[in-house]
């Protein structure tokens, strides 16, 4: 996977060199070019940004260095993804992480200052954006994305499993983990985890990630892929827990046949 950055401020990409992207990039995984698009301004004073038409507060960024530095990429083999990191975007999910690490190259335009001319969202494919709240430009939400894509590139975690094992990847929060010692100023590890019984141990795991997600993240209840089994987890946990016995209701819709107990 590729990623090309166009920022006024490629200093601040250092996170991007450091722990398993680093290794990623090391081992030719990913790679990661920063272009910052005031190479590509036309006036010889390197202006990026100007007034705003009509008037108002705050300079605006320029259209014709941002189309330069794209043009400017080197052509792909493959498939490429322009995406413009804004507030007024699409809000960043794990299902546009997995979406996304399908591409041969993601080209990131960071919007930075008081705004961007209009004409540049005609560069992107999608526009972005990491929430509901304003950062004072887009490169941490572009770092954000290239962590969170790398991450699902075959390869760049260490083991195979531990991708999809993590909270959001079926929908659902992950359940809760435990190390040594047994037993931490009398806070107990459950008991079934040190059994060594792996169904038991898979069942409960399931079990306490549709617990959590339901009692954390119910507005996730209905992105959650359910598989048979769980309908019986879900029976049990609403008669262990009233908050989650007022979405009885609600998971009916996505019963599943309940051919196979757990
Ligand atoms: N730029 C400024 N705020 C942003 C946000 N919330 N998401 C993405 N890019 C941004």
């Amino acid at each position: 996977m590729h990623f090309a950055i166009l920022t006024l401020f490629p200093e601040m990409f250092a996170p991007l060199q450091g722990s398993i992207l680093k290794r990623a990039q090391n081992t030719d995984l990913i790679s990661i070019r920063l272009v910052n698009f005031r190479d590509y301004a036309l006036s010889k004073h390197n202006n990026v940004d100007d007034l705003p038409y009509g008037g108002g507060a705050g300079m605006v960024l320029k259209p014709e260095p941002i189309y330069a530095a794209v043009r400017d990429l080197p052509e792909t083999v493959g498939s490429r993804k322009v995406i413009l990191t804004t507030p007024q975007g699409r809000v960043f999910s794990q299902s546009l992480a997995e979406e996304w690490s399908k591409y041969t190259e993601l080209v990131l335009i960071c919007g930075h200052y008081e705004g961007f001319d209009e004409r540049i969202r005609d560069l992107a494919d999608e526009e972005v954006s990491l929430g509901d709240f304003v950062l004072t430009g887009g490169e941490l939400a572009a770092m954000v994305i290239v962590d969170a894509v790398s991450r699902l590139i075959p390869g760049v975690l260490g083991e195979a499993a531990s991708a999809q094992e993590d909270s959001h990847s079926d929908g659902l929060l992950e359940y809760p983990q435990y190390t040594r010692p047994p037993e931490f100023e009398g806070k107990q590890v459950p008991e079934i985890l040190i059994s060594g019984h792996h169904a038991k141990i898979n069942r409960w795991r399931r079990k306490e990630a549709l617990r959590r997600t339901f009692l954390r993240r119910p507005d996730l209840i209905p992105g959650i892929k359910l598989e048979p089994g769980d309908y019986f987890l879900l029976e049990e946990l609403a008669e262990e827990n009233l908050s989650i016995a007022v979405w009885r209701e609600k998971w009916q819709y996505l019963r599943p046949i309940p051919n196979k107990r757990r």
